[in-house]
Protein backbone atom coordinates (compact mmCIF):
# COMPACT_ATOMS: atom_id res chain seq x y z
CA UNK A 1 0.00 0.00 0.00
CA UNK A 2 1.24 3.40 -0.64
CA UNK A 3 1.06 6.17 1.89
CA UNK A 4 -0.60 8.96 0.94
CA UNK A 5 2.07 12.16 -0.26
CA UNK A 6 1.66 13.83 2.81
CA UNK A 7 3.20 11.25 4.80
CA UNK A 8 6.08 11.09 2.02
CA UNK A 9 9.29 12.05 3.93
CA UNK A 10 9.66 15.84 2.56
CA UNK A 11 12.60 16.30 -0.46
CA UNK A 12 14.29 18.97 1.60
CA UNK A 13 15.72 21.61 -1.12
CA UNK A 14 16.46 24.39 0.74
CA UNK A 15 18.87 23.83 3.62
CA UNK A 16 17.91 26.90 5.36
CA UNK A 17 14.20 25.39 5.70
CA UNK A 18 12.17 26.72 8.47
CA UNK A 19 12.80 24.28 11.87
CA UNK A 20 8.46 23.52 12.67
CA UNK A 21 7.21 21.43 9.57
CA UNK A 22 3.83 20.54 8.56
CA UNK A 23 1.95 17.38 9.92
CA UNK A 24 3.30 14.58 7.97
CA UNK A 25 6.80 15.99 6.86
CA UNK A 26 10.04 14.93 7.52
CA UNK A 27 13.46 15.86 6.91
CA UNK A 28 15.85 13.32 6.28
CA UNK A 29 19.12 12.82 7.00
CA UNK A 30 21.15 10.45 5.26
CA UNK A 31 22.52 7.55 7.61
CA UNK A 32 26.08 6.79 5.25
CA UNK A 33 27.43 10.45 5.58
CA UNK A 34 24.94 12.77 7.69
CA UNK A 35 24.01 14.89 5.13
CA UNK A 36 20.76 16.61 6.11
CA UNK A 37 19.91 17.44 2.50
CA UNK A 38 18.58 17.78 0.15
CA UNK A 39 17.32 14.26 -1.16
CA UNK A 40 16.78 13.97 -4.48
CA UNK A 41 14.51 11.47 -6.36
CA UNK A 42 15.92 8.33 -7.37
CA UNK A 43 15.23 8.14 -11.23
CA UNK A 44 15.13 4.66 -11.75
CA UNK A 45 12.80 4.36 -8.87
CA UNK A 46 9.72 7.12 -8.09
CA UNK A 47 9.26 6.38 -4.81
CA UNK A 48 13.48 6.53 -4.07
CA UNK A 49 15.09 9.02 -2.35
CA UNK A 50 19.07 9.56 -2.88
CA UNK A 51 21.43 11.24 -0.86
CA UNK A 52 22.61 14.31 -2.91
CA UNK A 53 25.93 14.47 -0.94
CA UNK A 54 27.15 10.59 -1.25
CA UNK A 55 24.33 8.41 -3.26
CA UNK A 56 22.71 6.76 -0.45
CA UNK A 57 19.48 5.30 -2.09
CA UNK A 58 16.55 5.57 0.70
CA UNK A 59 14.70 2.61 -0.89
CA UNK A 60 10.50 2.59 -0.22
CA UNK A 61 9.82 -0.98 -0.25
CA UNK A 62 5.75 -2.28 0.93
CA UNK A 63 5.49 1.44 1.97
CA UNK A 64 8.63 0.84 4.24
CA UNK A 65 12.23 3.53 3.75
CA UNK A 66 14.88 1.59 3.97
CA UNK A 67 17.27 3.52 5.75
CA UNK A 68 20.08 0.63 6.88
CA UNK A 69 23.48 0.96 4.59
CA UNK A 70 24.25 -2.19 3.17
CA UNK A 71 27.23 -2.71 5.69
CA UNK A 72 24.92 -2.08 8.55
CA UNK A 73 22.70 -4.51 6.86
CA UNK A 74 25.36 -7.28 7.05
CA UNK A 75 26.02 -6.29 10.45
CA UNK A 76 22.90 -6.60 11.94
CA UNK A 77 22.04 -9.55 9.62
CA UNK A 78 22.88 -12.19 12.28
CA UNK A 79 21.27 -10.60 15.00
CA UNK A 80 18.12 -10.43 13.31
CA UNK A 81 18.36 -14.12 12.28
CA UNK A 82 18.91 -15.00 15.62
CA UNK A 83 16.30 -12.75 17.03
CA UNK A 84 13.08 -13.31 14.38
CA UNK A 85 14.25 -17.31 15.06
CA UNK A 86 13.55 -16.64 18.92
CA UNK A 87 10.26 -14.71 18.22
CA UNK A 88 8.84 -17.70 15.74
CA UNK A 89 9.58 -20.08 17.96
CA UNK A 90 7.61 -18.48 20.94
CA UNK A 91 4.46 -17.84 18.81
CA UNK A 92 4.93 -14.08 18.24
CA UNK A 93 2.52 -12.36 15.62
CA UNK A 94 -0.33 -13.65 14.16
CA UNK A 95 -1.62 -13.78 10.17
CA UNK A 96 -4.93 -12.14 11.36
CA UNK A 97 -5.76 -8.08 12.09
CA UNK A 98 -7.64 -8.95 15.50
CA UNK A 99 -4.47 -10.32 17.20
CA UNK A 100 -2.74 -7.04 16.16
CA UNK A 101 -6.07 -4.31 17.13
CA UNK A 102 -6.34 -5.89 20.50
CA UNK A 103 -2.29 -5.38 21.37
CA UNK A 104 -1.18 -4.38 24.17
CA UNK A 105 -4.81 -5.10 26.25
CA UNK A 106 -5.22 -8.38 24.90
CA UNK A 107 -2.73 -11.16 23.77
CA UNK A 108 -5.72 -13.23 21.05
CA UNK A 109 -3.03 -15.78 20.47
CA UNK A 110 -2.53 -16.66 24.82
CA UNK A 111 1.07 -17.28 23.73
CA UNK A 112 2.73 -14.65 25.55
CA UNK A 113 0.10 -13.66 27.31
CA UNK A 114 2.07 -12.79 30.32
CA UNK A 115 4.30 -10.19 28.46
CA UNK A 116 1.30 -8.49 27.27
CA UNK A 117 -0.21 -8.51 30.56
CA UNK A 118 2.89 -6.02 31.44
CA UNK A 119 2.80 -3.76 28.44
CA UNK A 120 -0.59 -3.66 28.93
CA UNK A 121 -0.30 -2.36 32.10
CA UNK A 122 2.83 -0.04 31.00
CA UNK A 123 0.52 1.26 28.65
CA UNK A 124 -2.47 2.08 30.62
CA UNK A 125 0.25 3.87 33.09
CA UNK A 126 1.39 6.06 29.76
CA UNK A 127 -2.12 6.83 28.47
CA UNK A 128 -3.38 7.73 32.48
CA UNK A 129 -0.31 9.44 33.79
CA UNK A 130 2.23 10.21 31.82
CA UNK A 131 0.81 11.45 28.26
CA UNK A 132 -1.68 13.48 29.32
CA UNK A 133 1.21 16.16 30.89
CA UNK A 134 3.29 15.71 27.62
CA UNK A 135 0.23 16.51 25.49
CA UNK A 136 -0.65 19.76 27.28
CA UNK A 137 0.18 22.52 24.77
CA UNK A 138 0.40 20.31 21.65
CA UNK A 139 -3.58 20.18 20.72
CA UNK A 140 -2.57 19.29 17.53
CA UNK A 141 -0.92 15.90 18.60
CA UNK A 142 2.80 15.07 19.10
CA UNK A 143 6.12 14.07 16.46
CA UNK A 144 6.70 10.92 18.06
CA UNK A 145 9.58 8.29 17.46
CA UNK A 146 8.68 5.04 18.59
CA UNK A 147 12.15 3.39 18.45
CA UNK A 148 12.55 -0.19 18.10
CA UNK A 149 8.75 -0.33 17.58
CA UNK A 150 8.50 -3.59 16.38
CA UNK A 151 4.86 -4.96 15.25
CA UNK A 152 4.05 -0.67 15.70
CA UNK A 153 1.47 -1.44 18.25
CA UNK A 154 2.48 1.45 19.98
CA UNK A 155 2.77 4.29 16.88
CA UNK A 156 -0.86 3.47 16.37
CA UNK A 157 -2.46 3.45 19.59
CA UNK A 158 -0.38 6.87 19.41
CA UNK A 159 -2.03 7.75 16.23
CA UNK A 160 -5.51 6.64 17.69
CA UNK A 161 -4.81 9.26 20.10
CA UNK A 162 -4.20 12.14 17.69
CA UNK A 163 -0.38 11.80 17.28
CA UNK A 164 1.78 11.42 14.42
CA UNK A 165 4.11 8.78 15.11
CA UNK A 166 7.44 7.41 13.00
CA UNK A 167 8.37 3.72 13.63
CA UNK A 168 11.82 2.86 13.37
CA UNK A 169 13.08 -0.78 13.81
CA UNK A 170 15.70 -3.27 12.50
CA UNK A 171 12.85 -6.14 11.55
CA UNK A 172 10.36 -5.55 8.24
CA UNK A 173 8.82 -8.83 8.54
CA UNK A 174 5.03 -9.05 8.73
CA UNK A 175 4.86 -11.04 12.00
CA UNK A 176 6.78 -9.39 14.01
CA UNK A 177 8.56 -6.27 12.65
CA UNK A 178 7.52 -3.10 10.40
CA UNK A 179 5.37 -5.25 8.19
CA UNK A 180 2.53 -5.95 10.76
CA UNK A 181 1.69 -1.94 10.73
CA UNK A 182 -0.42 -2.87 7.81
CA UNK A 183 -3.03 -4.65 9.99
CA UNK A 184 -3.46 -0.80 11.56
CA UNK A 185 -4.18 1.17 8.28
CA UNK A 186 -7.50 0.43 7.35
CA UNK A 187 -8.28 1.74 11.00
CA UNK A 188 -6.40 5.06 10.56
CA UNK A 189 -7.12 7.93 8.31
CA UNK A 190 -3.88 7.84 6.89
CA UNK A 191 -0.88 5.34 7.58
CA UNK A 192 2.58 6.54 9.73
CA UNK A 193 5.94 6.18 8.41
CA UNK A 194 8.01 3.67 8.90
CA UNK A 195 11.71 3.39 8.51
CA UNK A 196 14.25 0.41 8.58
CA UNK A 197 16.81 1.92 10.32
CA UNK A 198 19.35 2.02 13.25
CA UNK A 199 19.02 3.54 16.33
CA UNK A 200 22.30 4.84 16.34
CA UNK A 201 22.20 6.09 13.49
CA UNK A 202 18.72 7.68 12.76
CA UNK A 203 17.55 8.98 9.11
CA UNK A 204 16.38 12.41 10.77
CA UNK A 205 17.37 15.54 10.86
CA UNK A 206 17.63 17.09 14.10
CA UNK A 207 14.94 18.40 16.12
CA UNK A 208 11.91 16.99 15.06
CA UNK A 209 10.34 14.90 17.19
CA UNK A 210 8.59 16.46 20.57
CA UNK A 211 8.78 12.33 22.20
CA UNK A 212 10.78 9.80 21.87
CA UNK A 213 9.81 6.37 22.94
CA UNK A 214 11.68 2.88 23.76
CA UNK A 215 9.52 0.67 24.67
CA UNK A 216 11.02 -2.64 25.37
CA UNK A 217 13.91 -1.57 23.40
CA UNK A 218 16.36 0.69 24.56
CA UNK A 219 18.17 -2.16 26.18
CA UNK A 220 19.08 -4.04 22.71
CA UNK A 221 21.07 -0.33 22.31
CA UNK A 222 25.60 -1.39 22.25
CA UNK A 223 26.17 2.28 23.88
CA UNK A 224 23.54 3.80 25.98
CA UNK A 225 25.05 6.73 25.29
CA UNK A 226 25.00 7.26 21.53
CA UNK A 227 21.43 5.93 21.45
CA UNK A 228 20.63 8.00 23.72
CA UNK A 229 22.31 10.95 22.44
CA UNK A 230 21.11 9.82 18.30
CA UNK A 231 17.08 10.18 20.13
CA UNK A 232 18.27 14.08 22.28
CA UNK A 233 19.57 15.00 18.57
CA UNK A 234 16.04 14.54 16.73
CA UNK A 235 14.00 15.67 19.93
CA UNK A 236 13.12 19.52 19.63
CA UNK A 237 14.41 21.43 22.44
CA UNK A 238 11.51 20.77 24.65
CA UNK A 239 10.98 16.97 23.74
CA UNK A 240 10.81 14.49 25.95
CA UNK A 241 12.07 10.78 26.26
CA UNK A 242 10.27 7.80 27.50
CA UNK A 243 12.03 4.32 28.59
CA UNK A 244 9.65 1.86 29.12
CA UNK A 245 9.67 -1.81 30.10
CA UNK A 246 13.24 -2.15 29.80
CA UNK A 247 14.90 -4.64 32.37
CA UNK A 248 16.08 -2.84 35.22
CA UNK A 249 17.88 -4.16 38.27
CA UNK A 250 19.46 -1.96 41.26
CA UNK A 251 22.72 -3.68 40.59
CA UNK A 252 24.83 -4.50 37.79
CA UNK A 253 25.75 -8.27 39.00
CA UNK A 254 22.04 -9.28 38.81
CA UNK A 255 21.56 -8.01 35.44
CA UNK A 256 25.21 -9.56 34.10
CA UNK A 257 23.32 -12.82 36.30
CA UNK A 258 20.35 -12.61 33.79
CA UNK A 259 22.40 -12.25 31.04
CA UNK A 260 24.12 -15.51 31.85
CA UNK A 261 21.06 -17.68 32.60
CA UNK A 262 19.02 -16.15 29.52
CA UNK A 263 22.00 -17.32 27.18
CA UNK A 264 22.43 -20.41 28.78
CA UNK A 265 18.78 -21.29 28.25
CA UNK A 266 18.85 -19.85 24.34
CA UNK A 267 22.22 -22.33 24.27
CA UNK A 268 19.95 -24.96 25.46
CA UNK A 269 16.53 -24.30 23.49
CA UNK A 270 18.15 -23.20 19.70
CA UNK A 271 21.62 -23.98 20.19
CA UNK A 272 22.81 -20.55 20.08
CA UNK A 273 23.48 -17.53 22.60
CA UNK A 274 21.86 -14.91 20.77
CA UNK A 275 24.94 -12.84 21.60
CA UNK A 276 26.13 -11.80 18.01
CA UNK A 277 26.30 -7.96 19.19
CA UNK A 278 26.76 -6.41 22.19
CA UNK A 279 23.84 -5.09 23.62
CA UNK A 280 23.77 -3.71 26.84
CA UNK A 281 20.41 -6.28 28.18
CA UNK A 282 19.36 -4.20 31.19
CA UNK A 283 19.67 -0.49 33.10
CA UNK A 284 20.78 0.28 36.50
CA UNK A 285 20.09 3.21 38.48
CA UNK A 286 23.66 4.08 37.84
CA UNK A 287 23.85 4.16 33.82
CA UNK A 288 20.89 6.58 34.27
CA UNK A 289 22.67 8.73 36.57
CA UNK A 290 25.71 8.66 34.10
CA UNK A 291 23.55 9.09 30.97
CA UNK A 292 22.04 11.94 32.69
CA UNK A 293 25.79 13.63 33.36
CA UNK A 294 26.60 12.90 30.00
CA UNK A 295 23.77 14.39 28.22
CA UNK A 296 22.78 16.62 30.58
CA UNK A 297 19.37 15.37 31.25
CA UNK A 298 17.73 14.61 34.18
CA UNK A 299 15.28 11.78 35.04
CA UNK A 300 12.33 10.92 36.59
CA UNK A 301 11.92 7.74 37.78
CA UNK A 302 7.99 6.18 37.54
CA UNK A 303 6.74 3.24 38.66
CA UNK A 304 3.42 1.37 37.47
CA UNK A 305 2.29 -1.49 39.60
CA UNK A 306 2.51 -4.70 38.02
CA UNK A 307 0.67 -6.44 40.20
CA UNK A 308 2.59 -9.22 42.73
CA UNK A 309 5.13 -11.38 40.92
CA UNK A 310 4.05 -9.68 37.58
CA UNK A 311 7.19 -7.81 36.92
CA UNK A 312 9.39 -9.71 38.44
CA UNK A 313 8.83 -12.45 36.01
CA UNK A 314 12.47 -13.76 34.57
CA UNK A 315 14.08 -12.38 37.12
CA UNK A 316 13.78 -8.74 35.99
CA UNK A 317 11.87 -5.76 36.92
CA UNK A 318 10.50 -3.19 34.29
CA UNK A 319 11.54 0.80 34.34
CA UNK A 320 9.83 3.34 33.29
CA UNK A 321 11.81 6.37 32.83
CA UNK A 322 11.04 10.09 31.83
CA UNK A 323 13.59 12.47 30.41
CA UNK A 324 12.87 16.19 30.91
CA UNK A 325 15.39 18.98 30.79
CA UNK A 326 14.64 20.66 34.19
CA UNK A 327 13.49 17.66 36.11
CA UNK A 328 15.79 17.34 39.10
CA UNK A 329 13.52 14.27 41.21
CA UNK A 330 15.93 11.56 39.86
CA UNK A 331 19.42 11.85 41.88
CA UNK A 332 18.02 10.64 44.94
CA UNK A 333 17.19 6.95 43.82
CA UNK A 334 20.26 6.16 42.60
CA UNK A 335 22.12 3.28 43.63
CA UNK A 336 25.50 4.46 45.10
CA UNK A 337 27.24 1.18 45.90
CA UNK A 338 27.37 0.40 42.39
CA UNK A 339 28.81 4.22 41.27
CA UNK A 340 31.70 3.90 38.26
CA UNK A 341 31.58 -0.21 37.64
CA UNK A 342 29.39 0.35 35.15
CA UNK A 343 31.33 0.78 31.74
CA UNK A 344 29.03 3.36 29.90
CA UNK A 345 30.26 2.56 26.15
CA UNK A 346 32.35 -0.81 25.25
CA UNK A 347 31.39 -3.85 24.63
CA UNK A 348 30.12 -6.51 27.45
CA UNK A 349 32.07 -9.27 28.29
CA UNK A 350 32.21 -12.59 26.57
CA UNK A 351 30.59 -10.35 23.41
CA UNK A 352 32.49 -10.48 19.91
CA UNK A 353 31.77 -7.45 18.01
CA UNK A 354 30.72 -8.06 14.39
CA UNK A 355 31.99 -5.88 11.28
C1 LIG B 1 11.28 -6.52 22.46
S1 LIG B 1 11.00 -5.74 20.93
C2 LIG B 1 9.90 -4.44 21.38
C3 LIG B 1 9.00 -4.06 20.24
C4 LIG B 1 7.93 -3.04 20.57
N1 LIG B 1 8.50 -1.77 20.96
C5 LIG B 1 6.99 -3.54 21.63
O1 LIG B 1 6.84 -2.88 22.65
O2 LIG B 1 6.39 -4.61 21.43
C6 LIG B 1 12.52 -4.86 20.62
C7 LIG B 1 12.61 -4.29 19.22
O3 LIG B 1 13.78 -3.49 19.11
C8 LIG B 1 14.32 -3.69 17.82
N2 LIG B 1 15.74 -3.32 17.81
C9 LIG B 1 16.75 -3.96 18.42
N3 LIG B 1 17.92 -3.34 18.18
C10 LIG B 1 17.64 -2.27 17.40
C11 LIG B 1 18.42 -1.24 16.82
N4 LIG B 1 19.75 -1.18 16.99
N5 LIG B 1 17.82 -0.30 16.08
C12 LIG B 1 16.47 -0.35 15.88
N6 LIG B 1 15.67 -1.32 16.42
C13 LIG B 1 16.24 -2.27 17.17
C14 LIG B 1 14.09 -5.16 17.56
O4 LIG B 1 14.19 -5.46 16.18
C15 LIG B 1 12.72 -5.36 18.15
O5 LIG B 1 11.70 -5.22 17.22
Amino acid sequence: MSPPACFRPRVLTDPDSPRSLAPGELRLRCPLCGHAGPMVDAVAEADDLLCASCGFVFERRGGIWNALAPERLAYFEQFVRDYQAIRASEGRGSSGAHFYLALPYRDLTGRNAWQWKIRARTYRYLERKILPGIETGHSGGLDVLDMGAGNCWMSYRLALRGHRPVAVDLLTNDQDGLGAARHYFNYLSAPFPRFQAEMDRLPFDSAQFDLVVFNASLHYSEDYSRTLGEAIRCLRTSGQLLILDSPFYHREESGERMIEERREEYRRKYGFASNSICSREFLTPTILEVLARNHCVSWRILKPWYGIGGASRRNSSCCGAGWERHDRSLSSQVDDTAKSKIPLVGPQSGCTPRG
